[in-house]
């Protein structure tokens, strides 16, 4: 027996701890620069007396903007410390999206299933060395099967997520923000609207920037595997869902100022081991190293309205309960 290891295990939760705290912290304070990421989920939304459960949900993101115009929210995570949601929030479960026994832990139905951001973490075995490609489809197929016995009977699933470097193709961005949604316009007024054509010229890798730099630098591994739209598609038909749509949409991240930026990757993805709690506490060397990641793997520039703006990019997967 290891008899170091309860004090080693102790020590990684507090650490997972800390990175969990970090990401809460960044998107409490800044959570509308990714303010983008939701405009495609609007499309495919209708929250008219309709139940939401927003699946690893973190500090609530999805909850806190698109929750009050719904009946009702559910937040599910493996960490709910952090969770801040919305006003309407029922019920914050602490349990693994994974669970074969989810199901029975959740025991309700909703309308409306989304998850933003989650997917890549979802892994039959604690670290991304897989050991066959077959394996993690089969283990992502039935954690899809479960969550469609989790949807009402015209319920709809919303998977969102960074996709795989493999996947090339994206579309370009027409969204009308949503009146139903209050709190979405408010903060796409305050981060400011973007033109087309600022971003042209830029192809954001998201994955690189996880793989080569947040894995090394961030103070817990980023252990992921990344899809592509056409492989999460083929596994949502599996799983029976009907209505299956596809799309991969440029969703820039908006900023005050690079120096806010700075701070929220050194936040949001635990970059670098000391916490800074300002953005001018921020040292030179850690700044310069998060801003040449985010020039070499995301792309960033400025908005005609002098905004600081940094590449990204999702793909946004919806299928629906088949009765
Ligand atoms: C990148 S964060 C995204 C959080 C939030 N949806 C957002 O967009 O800000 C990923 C979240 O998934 C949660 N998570 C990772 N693996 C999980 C699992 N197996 N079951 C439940 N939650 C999980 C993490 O705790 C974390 O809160």
């Amino acid at each position: 027996m290891d008899i170091f290891s309860p004090r080693k295990s102790t020590l990684k939760s507090n650490i997972n701890i800390a990175r969990a705290f970090r990401y809460s912290l960044a998107m409490n304070l800044c959570s509308k620069s990714r303010i983008y990421e939701l405009l495609p989920i609007v499309a495919r939304i209708n929250p008219d007396q309709n139940r939401l459960l927003d699946l690893m949900s973190g500090n609530g993101f999805i909850s806190q903007y698109f929750g009050n115009a719904f009946l009702s929210v559910d937040a599910l995570d493996k960490t709910t410390k952090f969770y801040v949601g919305s006003k309407n929030t029922n019920h914050v479960l602490k349990c693994d999206a994974a669970d074969e026994c989810i199901v029975s832990k959740v025991s309700k139905k909703y309308d409306h299933i989304i998850s933003l951001s989650g997917l890549h973490h979802l892994l039959p075995c604690a670290s991304s060395n897989i050991e066959s490609h077959d394996t993690m489809i089969d283990y992502r197929t039935q954690c899809l099967t479960r969550w469609k016995s989790l949807l009402s009977d015209r319920g709809r699933l919303i998977i969102v997520d960074v996709p795989s470097i493999h996947q090339v193709s994206w579309d370009f961005f027409p969204y009308a923000p949503a009146s139903t949604f209050p709190l979405i316009e408010n903060a796409l007024q305050s981060v400011g609207y973007f033109e087309e054509n600022t971003f042209i010229s830029v192809d954001p890798k998201p994955t690189l920037f996880f793989d080569q730099f947040v894995d090394q630098n961030s103070i817990t591994p980023h252990t992921a595997h990344f899809e592509t739209e056409s492989s999460l598609s083929l596994m949502l038909e599996s799983a029976g869902y009907s209505n299956i749509q596809a799309a991969t949409f440029f969703t820039p991240w908006i900023f005050d100022n690079t120096c806010q930026a700075i701070w929220f990757f050194h936040q949001l993805f635990g970059i670098g081991m000391k916490t800074y709690h300002t953005p001018d506490e921020i040292p030179q060397d850690l700044t310069s190293d998060i801003l040449t990641a985010i020039r070499k793997f995301l792309g960033c520039g400025y908005t005609e309205t002098g905004k600081f703006w940094v590449g990204w990019k999702l793909f946004y997967l919806s299928g629906d309960q088949s009765l």
